[in-house]
């Protein structure tokens, strides 16, 4: 972020109010960017830092809430075993050199996801991270790793259904806000904005009950190539979408026009 404009971008007032709280981002398409130029694969890996920086210097000058940013899937461990350890060790390094420009810049970093397939050496640069930039007020930034929609659905039953057992909860007194509070993410917006680069248009199980009422955006665009026009687009994109949550379009506009 250091050598990057960290000013506010100038919205108008009516746009401001529109803004996604909560954008979400499957950076996808770092082989193939690579692979077009004729390089490794890490090498589209390395480069999607540099895009990774830009969507959070782009998001927290627009005053966005929450980004998460889909780093490593549960099922990415399937890839290649030396395709794996180099996303690790870029990990580590990129943990390592940024954490304190984030902190500088108030910003606050999470890492979701089951952290306990990761190295001790991992754990703890992690652990170090969160840490540090715990009490920050600025955007709070998610990087999902090992992360997956059905593990953290599954995980909030597990600690629901324990509590079941052991008599402190009813079963019929569950609600959708008290699933919510079991997952991660618990503290944040839901996710209204979801941006997936590279023209895949899938989910490959990411926040499933999150993104229940997002806005999903698609974009041929390698993530590497990914910058702040391109995330402007978007949220351009979002802004002028209109969100309707099961009612009429003529009920929007009726409720529009009372507020
Ligand atoms: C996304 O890019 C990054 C990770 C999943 C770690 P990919 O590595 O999936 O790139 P493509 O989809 O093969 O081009
Ligand atoms: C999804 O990308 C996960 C991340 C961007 C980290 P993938 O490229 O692994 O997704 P699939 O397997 O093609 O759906
Ligand atoms: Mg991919």
């Amino acid at each position: 972020m250091q050598n990057q404009n960290s000013s506010p971008i100038a919205l108008s007032e009516q746009i401001a109010d529109q803004l996604p709280q909560h954008i979400a981002i499957i950076m996808d398409g770092n082989g193939r960017w690579a692979k077009a130029q004729g390089k490794p694969r890490v090498f589209g890996h390395k480069n999607g830092v540099t895009a990774v920086r830009k969507a959070i210097s782009t998001s927290a000058r627009l005053g966005i809430k929450a980004v998460t940013l889909f780093a490593f899937s549960s099922e990415n461990w399937r890839r290649p075993e030396e395709e794996v350890g180099l996303l690790m060790e870029l990990f580590i390094s990129v943990l390592s050199t940024e954490v304190k420009k984030l902190h500088k810049n108030n910003l606050r970093l999470r890492i979701i996801g089951d952290k306990s397939r990761f190295s001790e050496r991992l754990q703890q640069k992690i652990e170090h991270a969160e840490k540090l930039t715990e009490t920050n007020t600025g955007m709070v930034i998610n990087i999902a790793a090992n992360y997956g929609g059905k593990w953290d659905i599954l995980e909030a039953t597990k600690s629901i259904a324990r509590k079941v057992a052991n008599g402190e909860l009813d079963a019929d007194a569950l609600t959708e806000e008290l699933m919510t509070d079991h997952l991660t993410m618990a503290d944040l917006p839901e996710v209204d904005l979801m941006i997936r680069t590279s023209g895949e248009c899938r989910i490959s199980n990411f926040m499933l009950w999150q993104m229940a009422y997002a806005e999903l955006y698609f974009t041929p665009e390698f993530w590497p190539d990914f910058n702040e026009e391109s995330l402007i687009e978007a949220v351009t994109w979002f802004v002028n979408r209109e969100r309707r949550f099961g009612c009429t379009g003529e009920q929007i506009k009726t409720l529009m026009e009372s507020q």
